[in-house]
């Protein structure tokens, strides 16, 4: 590890690249292909000129939907230090790592993505296996859409997963699995038909959300909470199992290291009021399976 300037030890920030052997399964014929003037930036802090580019972009795309933290989470999930791990309620801590990437293809904005890749530490501070990579938000500009662009957006997030280990003393080459939370499929919701069939194409499968009824928090501020009943979103976890795409189930610990890694990311700035109904729901389904059945996205 070379020295900085301050005489001080830190490796120096690495962006992150394209690394064909990352793809999914479904995405691996992007690797042969000429990707040489796409560049990635993983956004260090919000005082970045890529900061405020992204937050708009996501904004636009996802918080009219109700979709996207405010500015201001964002900002402080950028200055999480997996080095400095969150303690969780069960007992335990987690190192969080949140990146925000800029992906742009002959100097043009042709993509962004951001995502938190958890490494749950169990007594001693000892990392436990998988690291889970939490996917918030991906977004693919209108010009780059089809173009495969997507595979290397979705396979980002493995090396943040990587980092992340690393920083909590994992040993190399942990188990990875990557995560996105996503609404039912609907007949009549084209974009969202199309976003699963495009998930599916990259080997990413769904847990039967008849065995895993997994609910997001009620994000909304805790003053309007006070006044009314906490409204959980049901959504179905969408997994790629890094490697072992092609199983047809996952045991239960792969599960609850799921919930607990998302959990863990929301609970930073959710109250626990929100949280601990979800938790202990989730601790009651995630009992009565041993191995969760694992389907297409759009089933
Ligand atoms: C979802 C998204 C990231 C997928 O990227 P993509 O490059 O379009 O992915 P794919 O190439 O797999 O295509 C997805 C679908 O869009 C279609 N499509 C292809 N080119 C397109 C274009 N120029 N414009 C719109 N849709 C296009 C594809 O044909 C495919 O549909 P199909 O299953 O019927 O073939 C991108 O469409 C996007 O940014 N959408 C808005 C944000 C969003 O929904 N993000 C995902 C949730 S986090």
């Amino acid at each position: 590890m070379a020295a900085g300037c301050d005489g001080s030890h830190h490796a120096p920030p690495v962006e992150p690249h394209l690394i064909p052997e990352d793809l999914s399964p479904g995405d691996a014929q992007e690797g042969t292909r000429d990707w040489s003037d796409v560049s990635v930036h993983s956004v260090p802090h919000s005082d970045d000129p890529d900061f405020a580019l992204a937050y708009e972009r996501l904004w636009l795309e996802f918080g009219t939907r109700g979709e996207m933290e405010t500015r201001k989470v964002i900002e402080e999930r950028l200055a999480w230090d997996p080095a400095e791990p969150v303690s969780l309620p069960k007992g335990g801590k987690a190192a969080l790592y949140y990146e925000l990437l800029m992906l742009r293809r002959g100097g043009q904005v042709a993509a962004m993505r951001d995502h938190t890749a958890v490494v749950r530490l169990g007594p001693g501070n000892r990392p436990l296996a998988p690291v889970v990579v939490h996917l918030s938000h991906a977004f693919v500009e209108p010009a780059h859409r089809g173009t495969g662009l997507i595979a290397w957006v979705r396979s980002l997030p493995l090396q943040a997963a990587r980092r992340c280990a690393a920083e909590a003393g994992a040993k190399p080459g942990s188990p990875i699995l990557l995560v996105a939370e996503m609404e039912p499929p609907d007949p009549l919701d084209v974009p969202r038909m199309a976003r699963l069939r495009s998930y599916g194409r990259a080997s990413f499968q769904k847990i039967d959300p008849a065995e895993a009824p997994y609910a997001q928090p009620d994000f909304r501020p805790p003053e309007v909470l006070a006044g009314s009943k906490a409204r959980a979103v049901p959504l179905h976890l969408v997994v790629r199992r890094v490697g072992r795409e092609s199983e047809e189930t996952m045991p239960a610990s792969e599960v609850a290291a799921i919930v607990d890694s998302i959990y863990a990311v929301y609970g930073v700035h959710t109250p626990a009021a929100a949280l601990d109904p979800l938790r202990a729901d989730a601790a009651r389904w995630l009992a009565r399976t041993a191995r969760f059945r694992l389907l297409p996205p759009t089933a």
